[in-house]
């Protein structure tokens, strides 16, 4: 998997999946119950490296994710944060006055359950499987902080920062820095790669994606790479389209996280400059059968030749049957050019 990010090409490829450990597991579903809510599974290092590892000794994926949110980073910052059965993460929205205010003095103490659970994981897992660091991007993490919950186009985020332009990249560069020391630590307690979700990339129009999208992850880029020059960093702007072009250069992230509506012809050129980690349809996994095998099939033939993790396009959703997964990986690892 390193070599890939690296720029290598490994056939069949490395697997692993967005959301792998996750409710479609029953395992996972007895856990999260004994944890009481999903925060305090995240902020139990036993329960979150329990869950984290699950995934990996069910299916042997070639890398791990540590299991977390990636909105512990408001919570760290003094942000409220509760989870609600089927109504996902609400928090008290942020008004402008209290930018300013975000508390960052206890910032790593806070997260510091979380960088004990990277320690662990790097020691209980296997050798040969990579772990996998992670954190919002800026933009998206600002999106939840804004609305306060989840919204189908973040309609509140943009509009705030047509509103108020400076306190908007007020909160983007201070969000950039914390989140750039945030997967600092997690380097240093173990993580070998760490990953950027930027899910709301694509509900951004030119001028903004470029403010809110690209100059934050850049600079997160940056700052990783002056402690960790070695280390890759997977950037997955969801939805970007057409800038997904030139996106790898603008920010200097090493790998594409391709979600699964960029067409594998722009895969195939995305590819020339790096390695791309993507893209099935999480539907085809739930579907099954022939969609599946053919999703597949697609992906190693448009993109095998060149640096390739097999991932879905988003995350695992909780109705797929165990079954199909088993299905992916053996296509995927008995697949032959
Ligand atoms: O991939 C992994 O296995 C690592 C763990 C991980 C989770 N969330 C666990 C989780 C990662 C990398 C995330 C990232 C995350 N969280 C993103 C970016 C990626 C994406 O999915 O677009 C976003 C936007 C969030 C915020 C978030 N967390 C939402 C909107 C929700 C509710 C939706 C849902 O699926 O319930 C969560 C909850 C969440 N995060 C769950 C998991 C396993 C489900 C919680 C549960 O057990 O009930």
């Amino acid at each position: 998997m390193l070599d890939v990010l690296r720029g290598k090409t490994a056939f069949p490829p490395p697997v692993w999946m967005m959301r792998q450990a996750g409710r479609y597991l029953p395992e996972y579903r007895e856990t999260r119950k004994r944890a009481g809510s999903f925060l305090d599974l995240c902020y139990n290092p036993d329960l979150a490296v329990e869950v984290t590892l699950q995934p990996i000794r069910r299916f042997g994926f070639d890398a791990s994710i540590l299991f977390s949110d990636i909105l512990v980073v408001p919570h760290a910052l003094g942000r409220d944060l509760h989870f609600e059965e089927g109504r996902g993460p609400l928090m008290t929205p942020l008004e402008v006055a209290e930018i300013d205010g975000l508390e960052t003095e206890r910032f790593h103490v806070n997260l510091s359950p979380i960088y004990e659970t990277v320690r662990r994981l790097r020691a209980d897992l296997p050798d040969e499987t990579t772990l996998i660091g992670f954190c919002g991007a800026p933009w998206t993490v600002a999106t939840y902080m804004i609305a306060g919950h989840g919204t189908p186009d973040q309609a509140p985020a943009r509009l705030f920062a047509y509103r108020h332009p400076q306190a908007m990249r007020r909160l983007l560069k201070l969000l950039a820095d914390q989140s750039a020391a945030y997967l600092i630590r997690q380097i240093d307690a173990g993580a070998d790669v760490v990953q950027i979700f930027d899910s709301w990339s694509g509900v951004l129009d030119g001028a903004g994606f470029q403010a809110s999208c690209v100059e934050p992850v850049a600079e997160i880029v940056r700052q990783v790479h002056a402690a960790h020059p070695d280390v890759p960093v997977v950037a997955f702007p969801k939805g970007a389209g057409s800038r997904y072009d030139g996106y790898r250069a603008a920010t200097g992230a090493a790998a594409l996280g391709l979600d699964w509506t960029v067409p594998l012809a722009q895969a195939r050129c995305l590819q020339k400059d790096g390695a791309v980690q993507g893209n099935l349809d999480p539907q085809r996994l739930v579907a099954g059968g022939e969609a599946l095998s053919e999703g597949i099939e697609a992906i190693l033939d448009a993109l095998g030749d060149g640096p390739l993790v097999f991932n879905l396009g988003h995350g695992i959703t909780p109705e797929t049957p165990i079954a199909h997964v088993e299905a992916m990986i053996s296509q995927v690892r008995s697949a032959r050019k």
